[in-house]
């Protein structure tokens, strides 16, 4: 694959949307991207119309409960059909993919906030990316009272998930936490406790020092 996918992670609240958005402007006129083909905006679920199918499912079930594993199946079939069917194909051209979510959010998500087995996880993340894995993933950690004050001060609080107890989200908290220690080559903290401009900032100081790194890397090969 010659694009780099890059993914934001992090709990409700933790401002990725804003984010990506913001480092999609920057990115558009900073010379690092033009070391790539294009750029990409997608997320998890919903990244595919088929996804889109199935985050209504996951996100507003109606009265119709659905089964941890259940979930972590509509998640991985989701997340299947994107890699295929955009991921693979835009990073193959060259593009530089930003992801709202990807595997750790199944990690943090469903085995430590839903207690599935994370072996099990694991094995389907396998099976749904095919291998690919993320080039670089920025962990937006902030306080999970801090972000989920935000979402509600939005009057944004309100899908299945978004739902859930207060002692699920600071699990999911704490899986993101433990990826970060166990991947510290793939997983970047970014301190998103601060002002939206002083993330983007390390976002973008992170970017920058990533990005030179690849194009360095492109003209050894
Ligand atoms: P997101 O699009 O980040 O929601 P919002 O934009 O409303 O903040 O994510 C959708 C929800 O799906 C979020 O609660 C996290 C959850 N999710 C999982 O539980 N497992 C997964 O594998 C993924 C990708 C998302």
């Amino acid at each position: 694959m010659n694009g780099k996918l890059i993914v934001f992670e992090g709990v409700e609240g933790c401002g990725k949307t804003s984010q990506i958005q913001l480092c999609c402007e920057w990115l558009g006129k900073d010379v690092a991207y033009k070391a790539f083909t294009s750029m990409v905006v997608t997320r998890e679920p919903g990244g595919t119309d088929l996804g889109l199918h199935l985050r209504r499912l996951l996100l507003d079930a109606g009265e119709h409960p659905i089964a941890d594993r259940t979930e972590l199946l509509l998640f991985a079939a989701d997340r299947s059909q994107h890699v295929e069917q955009k991921l693979k194909p835009n990073l193959a051209k060259g593009a530089i993919v930003l992801c709202d979510r990807y595997t750790d959010s199944t990690i943090a998500y469903q085995g430590y906030g839903r207690g599935l087995d994370i072996n099990l996880i694991n094995q389907i993340n396998a099976i749904a990316t095919g291998g690919l894995e993320s080039d670089l993933t920025l962990w937006l950690d902030v306080n999970v009272e801090v972000a989920l004050a935000r979402k509600m001060k939005s009057g944004n609080l309100g899908d299945r998930l978004e739902k859930e107890t207060i002692a699920f989200h600071r699990r999911v908290q704490q899986g993101y936490a433990e990826l970060y220690a166990s991947y510290p080559h793939r997983i970047v903290r970014v301190d998103a406790s601060l002002e939206k401009e002083a993330v983007q900032a390390q976002i973008q100081g992170i970017l920058t020092s990533q990005l030179h790194l690849l194009e360095g890397w492109k003209k050894r090969v």
